[in-house]
């Protein structure tokens, strides 16, 4: 079983929308049952619902949204999950300061695994929620061809 963990700051907006989009993607590959998938914020509201423009937007897409309410990443989490996939270099930051060092490898930024790795801009300030899910869906597909190569 593949453990990912999916992280941002209020964890209300971009790391449940890649939750959802990474849920969708291994059910469609017919692999899901190969992957426990999560996602948690550095500093959460805790218990928040997804936030709207995420919802909408999944909608829009078809993609399933389930009930995740926001919770915030913990120790123990670094030691359950195998990718911790951050969407900003702020959140690596902030991660670091709640689980340590980054000792076994696991911490990543989503669109290291694209061509043109970059920050996920966080569209609670943006308010462009089509730039976060085209973001978002590029880095899932880069890190899906990643796990490919080396597991599945
Ligand atoms: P997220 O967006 O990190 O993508 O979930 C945010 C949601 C809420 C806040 C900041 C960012 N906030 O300050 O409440």
């Amino acid at each position: 079983m593949i453990k990912v963990l999916f992280v941002c700051l209020g964890n209300i907006c971009r790391s449940p929308m890649a939750e959802y989009i990474f849920k969708d993607m291994v059910k469609k590959e017919g692999i899901e049952e190969k992957f426990y998938i999560d996602s948690a914020g550095t500093s959460p509201d805790e218990e928040s619902p997804v936030y709207y423009g995420t919802r909408k937007k999944l909608q829009q897409m078809g993609i399933k949204c389930g009930n995740h309410t926001a919770r915030k990443i913990t120790k123990q989490d670094y030691e359950t999950f195998d990718y911790i996939i951050a969407m900003e270099e702020k959140n690596i930051v902030n991660i670091k300061r709640i689980v340590g060092e980054d000792k076994e490898n696991k911490i990543y930024k989503l669109l290291d695994f694209t061509d043109n790795p970059r920050d996920i801009a966080d569209p609670w300030y943006t308010g462009n929620f089509d730039k976060t899910y085209d973001d978002i869906t590029e880095g899932l597909e880069g890190f899906m061809k990643y796990l490919k190569k080396i597991c599945c």
